[in-house]
């Protein structure tokens, strides 16, 4: 009796210290696929979108670029957002092949990160 009390404390403390395990891990796992998405976006399409995605640079002069904090692209459901960075618009180059599942799902992260940062 004593034993099986015991023994399923014990277990109960070990699935616990799992769970926390488990939970940090998350955490660490999100905040770098935040900072990734940042960094493929200055790599990738600050050339046009600006650092910031704000547009301000000749080439977003140049083709007019939306201001991504915009209401005009926040408005535009996860979807729409994906297929833009997937297969590119008007004058934005498709990335088909070349950013993988996770890279672009990290982008878009970013760019409704934006929204927060006005
Ligand atoms: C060659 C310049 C160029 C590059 C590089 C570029 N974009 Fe764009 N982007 C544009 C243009 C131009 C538009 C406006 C398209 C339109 O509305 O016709 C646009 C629009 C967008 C929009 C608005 C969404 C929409 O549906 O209207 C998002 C979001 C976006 N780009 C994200 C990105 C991301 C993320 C990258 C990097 C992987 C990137 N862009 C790289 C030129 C570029």
């Amino acid at each position: 009796m004593e034993e099986s009390v015991g023994g399923s404390w014990l277990r109960d403390r070990l699935l616990l210290g799992i769970a926390a395990i488990g939970v940090v891990f998350l955490l660490a796992q999100s905040a770098r696929s935040q900072e990734s998405g940042e960094a493929l976006f200055k790599s990738k399409c600050a050339m046009c979108h600006g650092p910031d995605g704000a547009g301000k640079t000749m080439m977003g002069e140049k083709l007019k670029i939306p201001d991504l904090h915009s209401d005009v692209v926040q408005k535009k459901t996860d979807a729409e957002l994906t297929q833009t960075i997937t297969k590119g618009k008007g004058s934005m180059p498709s990335n088909e092949g070349k950013l993988s599942k996770e890279q672009i799902i990290s982008l878009l992260g970013f760019v409704r990160d934006l929204a927060k940062k006005h």
